[in-house]
């Protein structure tokens, strides 16, 4: 063989090179690009997965503003060691209404995307009042101010009616009735925690707290409907 081969001679061409390059870069970004735009959708949809409802959505809201996802991750892995603790591994369709979604990669507390239905109301009023009263080397914050905090709903309607502009499937009377809802959902939970024998004061049937438990029982609602999808032998099942 005598001389530099053909790529090599290409190599030493700056202009070329670089040209020919960015041409291949561009060509081959736009066939990964193009196509999903003409998709329907790339997210298997979960049969009767809801939206969150008006206090869910302000618990959720709250959830973020208390930086609880900085300890807590949302996302059960699909492993034996996750899938013992935690329940059913997370799938994408059970994301889809959660903007910003909450997925996470750390945990210093445990997961919480099957904590909904794992314990009563009363367990979740009292472990944020104080945390270590159940677990004695919990390092979570006590979030006692919440409940004292009264919930403002003035924006509800408004949160509710940008999320079904970006296509959350509320009706338009869901989305006027937004703050009646969140306090009819408030009211069952006062009454739930007086079942408990937790009996509240006028200030703490309002509070934030309230709707954060709301928000905490509502993860995982996809479990059941993925659970019952699989029983019926769908293609996907596992
Ligand atoms: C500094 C880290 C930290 C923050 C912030 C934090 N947590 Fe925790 N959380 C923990 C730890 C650690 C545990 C496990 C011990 C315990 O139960 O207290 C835990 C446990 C929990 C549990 C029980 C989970 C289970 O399956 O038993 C819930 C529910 C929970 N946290 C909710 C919240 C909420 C809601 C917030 C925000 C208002 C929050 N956490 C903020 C660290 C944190």
């Amino acid at each position: 063989m005598s001389g530099p081969s053909w790529h090599r001679e290409l190599e030493g061409r700056w202009l070329p090179f670089t040209l020919y390059t960015l041409a291949a870069v561009v060509i081959g970004g736009l066939v990964l690009l193009i196509p999903p735009f003409f998709l329907q959708g790339t997210i298997d949809p979960i049969p009767g997965f809801r939206p969150y409802s008006a206090l869910e959505q302000e618990g959720r809201d709250l959830y973020i503003r208390e930086g609880c996802n900085v300890c807590h991750s949302q996302q059960v892995r699909p492993f034996r060691t996750e899938t013992d603790r935690y329940g059913r591994y997370s799938v994408a369709g059970e994301g889809i209404y959660d903007r910003p979604f909450l997925w996470g990669s750390r945990r210093t507390g445990p997961d919480l995307h099957r904590v909904g239905g794992k314990y009563p109301d009363s367990w979740h009023w009292l472990h944020l009042l104080d945390p270590r009263s159940f677990e004695p080397d919990s390092n979570m914050p006590s979030f006692a101010f919440l409940a004292e905090q009264p919930l403002d709903l003035s924006l509800t309607r408004r949160r509710l009616d940008v999320l079904r502009s970006l296509g959350h499937p509320y009706t338009p009377s869901e989305v006027e009735n937004a703050p009646e809802d969140a306090r009819n959902a408030m009211r069952t939970i006062v009454e739930s925690l007086r079942a408990d024998g937790i009996e509240l004061s006028e200030s703490q049937s309002r509070s934030e707290a309230l709707a954060l438990i709301a928000y905490l029982q509502s993860l995982g609602r996809g479990a059941g409907l993925l659970e019952a999808t699989a029983h019926q032998g769908s293609s996907h099942g596992d």
